[in-house]
Parts: structure tokens; C-alpha cells; sequence
């Protein structure tokens, strides 16, 4: 590493030697001191120093030099040299001369003769010390900025890595969701129609793409629930027992319960604890009424009532699309959300709407179980509506 060095302007030899001693003699190890008898000849060595990329920490000059004088001198090492420290040196003080120097050569320090040596040593130190602050300020400052670079580019891939947890935990619960009726031929892809429906409805009321793909991920995951709940109730072939039924009715408020935890969730809790709200305030768990029922309940209890009426089940076969339509407006305020009904049905009878229904069905109607044919055979799912439904061949 080069050294650094300081440079002594005085056209008097005998001061000159006098002054190197001293400056020598308090100077930092490693500092050069370098002298000239000339402003010409200082910055010829000024021009050297910067061309071997040497630090320059302070230029002393004496004012009264023939040629150049020192505050001239001082006024062009200011120009060309930013931020090397100057101190002028006068035989003859004035005021004025000290006020020009101080303002047009950015000078540190004007002094006086006779100086005295102890002054001169003080203002040297006391130079070098504050440049010695600022350099490690402006290294401190810009060690800050490198590790605020670093910890904003740490919080922007630890909200990547957040998100990236996020999308995939939803995965696994929708994953979860779609295993767990996959058990089941008759309501296997149950959730995923839903939430297409759910989907539509939603972008027909006009909500947001963020709100429609929440509304998407509640219908999936609104049965989410039954979990727990034993196969021989969920697929029981007869008739539940009224222990049973109530058994059954906790799923939403199950649903929300496994989901709660989980922040990724905040928003999609509410509508899976009420998807079996009436809009009359006649449903469970809440006994919720109108528009008290989350929006996104309202458009899931919609869906999932569309998809029981026109599925075909192991008791009956779907119903066509022109009578689903009329169950849903029969029930429009009493079951069903009004606004949720007339968006649904002018989307279903759109061009695009039809489509979206054609992709939705299955491919052929399942096959009834033989175990169907037996006594009782009944809907467990109260997401039909309450109107009688044609029953299975
Ligand atoms: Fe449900």
C-alpha cells in the first residue's frame, strides 16, 4: 500500500528546514513529508503524488512566496485537488487575505507569524485527526449501505421464500382436499367443480382476480372438515341417524378450525366456517343472515348447491341445467344470496358460461353402487337445495 504524504510550500530554506522537523516529528508513521520552494515546483509534486495514486492528506503553505503566492497556490490545489487539507502560513496577516483564503481555497486553518510551534503542531494534529474521522465516517457510511443492500436483498428472497411456503402449503391442503373425496367416485372432483363455479360467480359480481382466486381456493377447500370424520358416516348408504347429522354439520366449523393457525389462511376461514349459512338465517353454524353471511360463504354455498344438482349421485342423476336454474331463483333470498343467484345465472346462460359447464361435467354418468338400491338411500349433503329432488333410476 502507497504511503500517504504531506506537502510544505516555502520559498525560505531555513524556515522551511525548520518546519519539516517539527511537522516530521508529530506526523503519523507512514506519513511522508515532502517539501517545495515553489507553488510551481509544489505542484508539480502534487501532479506526481496523484499520478501514483497516493494519498495527499494536507498542503502547508507560506503566503509571502515570490511567483504564485500561497493563497493563489492554495485557491488552484482546491480546484484540482478535492478534499486535501490546507493550511496557509502568513508573514504579513490581514484580515482580508485570511477571508479570501478561507472562502476561495477552502482553507482549514490561516496562521499567523510569528506562529508558535506548539500551535502549529496542535493544528496539524488536530487536521489529521479530523480527516482520519471523516475517511472512517465515510467507510462506516458506506460499510451501512453494503448490509442495508444486503439485508433488503435478504428481505426480498425471505418474502420469496414466504411465498413460495405459502403456494405450496396451499397445494397440500387443496391436495388434501381433493385425496380426501378422490376416496369416493361419486363426489371426486366435487371441490374442483365448486370452485370453478365459485370462480364464476365471483368475476360475474365484478370482484378483484386477488378475491376470485381466494374464493377459488374457499370452495376447494370448504369441505376440508370432513377430515375427520369417519368413512362408515360420510358413505354411510342409509339414512344418518340424528347423532350422525349433527356429527356431519360440524365439518365448517372444523374446516375452520384446521385452518386458523395458519396465516396463509386468514382470508378463507370465515367463508368455510359458513358455507352452510341460509340466507334466510336458517342454517348452522352461525344461523347467519343476508348479507351478515361472508361473501365468499354466499358464492361457495351457491356453487356447492349448483354442483349437488346437476352431479349425478348413486340416488339420482343430475338434474339439466334449465331446471337447476329455476331451483336456484325458486330459492334465491331463502337459500341463496339474491345477487350471488342473478350473477350466477346470467353468467350460465352466457355463451361462455355454457362452455364453462360443458368442460365442467363428467364425461358419462357413474354407475350406481349396488349397495345404493337399498332402503333409505338419502343425500348426506346439505348443499342441495331444500326442494325435492327428483330421485335415481
Ligand atoms: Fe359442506
Amino acid at each position: 500500500m502507497s504511503r500517504p504524504a504531506m506537502l510544505l510550500v516555502d520559498h525560505d530554506e531555513a524556515s522551511r528546514l525548520q518546519l519539516k522537523e517539527r511537522i516530521a516529528a508529530i506526523c503519523p508513521p507512514g506519513m511522508e513529508v515532502l517539501v517545495a520552494r515553489s507553488a510551481e515546483e509544489g505542484l508539480g509534486i502534487l501532479y506526481s503524488l496523484r499520478e501514483q495514486h497516493r494519498t495527499i492528506e494536507l498542503v502547508i503553505a507560506m503566503q509571502g512566496m515570490p511567483g504564485i503566492p500561497g493563497g493563489r497556490f492554495l485557491e488552484i490545489v482546491n480546484a484540482q485537488f478535492a478534499g486535501v487539507g490546507k493550511i496557509l502560513l502568513s508573514g504579513k496577516p490581514s484580515l482580508d487575505e485570511a477571508i479570501y483564503a478561507i472562502n476561495n481555497a477552502g482553507l482549514d486553518k490561516y496562521i499567523p507569524t510569528p506562529w508558535d510551534p506548539e500551535d502549529v503542531k496542535f493544528t496539524i494534529t488536530a487536521l489529521l485527526r479530523q480527516r482520519e474521522m471523516k475517511l472512517l465516517n465515510e467507510k462506516l457510511l458506506s460499510d451501512l449501505q453494503v448490509r442495508n443492500q444486503q439485508l433488503t436483498s435478504a428481505l426480498g428472497n425471505l418474502e420469496q421464500a414466504r411465498h413460495d411456503l405459502e403456494g405450496s402449503y396451499i397445494q397440500t391442503v387443496e391436495s388434501l382436499a381433493i385425496a380426501l373425496e378422490a376416496k369416493d367416485r361419486y363426489t371426486a372432483g366435487h371441490s374442483q367443480r365448486v370452485a370453478k363455479f365459485a370462480r364464476l360467480i365471483a368475476r360475474s359480481l365484478g370482484m378483484p382476480q386477488g378475491e376470485v382466486d381466494i374464493v377459488g381456493q374457499v370452495a376447494l377447500l370448504h369441505d376440508i372438515g370432513k377430515i375427520g370424520m369417519l368413512d362408515k358416516i360420510l358413505n354411510k348408504p342409509a339414512n344418518l341417524t340424528p347423532e350422525e347429522r349433527e356429527a356431519i354439520k360440524t365439518h365448517p366449523v372444523v374446516g375452520a378450525q384446521i385452518l386458523a393457525p395458519v396465516a396463509t389462511f386468514s382470508k378463507h376461514v370465515e367463508g368455510i366456517k359458513h358455507h352452510h349459512e341460509m340466507f334466510d338465517g336458517t342454517g348452522y353454524p352461525g344461523r347467519l343472515k343476508g348479507t351478515d353471511i361472508p361473501l365468499s360463504a354466499r358464492i361457495v354455498c351457491l356453487a356447492d348447491a349448483f354442483d349437488a344438482m346437476t352431479s349425478t349421485r348413486p340416488y339420482r342423476v343430475g338434474l339439466p341445467l334449465e331446471f337447476a336454474i329455476q331451483e336456484m331463483q325458486k330459492m334465491s333470498g331463502r337459500q341463496f344470496c339474491p345477487d350471488c343467484v342473478e350473477a350466477f345465472v346470467r353468467v350460465l346462460q352466457s355463451t361462455a358460461g355454457a362452455g364453462e359447464l360443458a368442460a365442467s361435467a363428467p364425461a358419462a354418468p357413474p354407475v350406481p353402487r349396488a349397495t345404493d338400491e337399498g332402503e333409505g338411500q338419502a343425500s348426506h349433503d346439505d348443499a342441495e337445495p331444500r326442494v325435492q329432488l327428483p330421485t335415481g333410476t
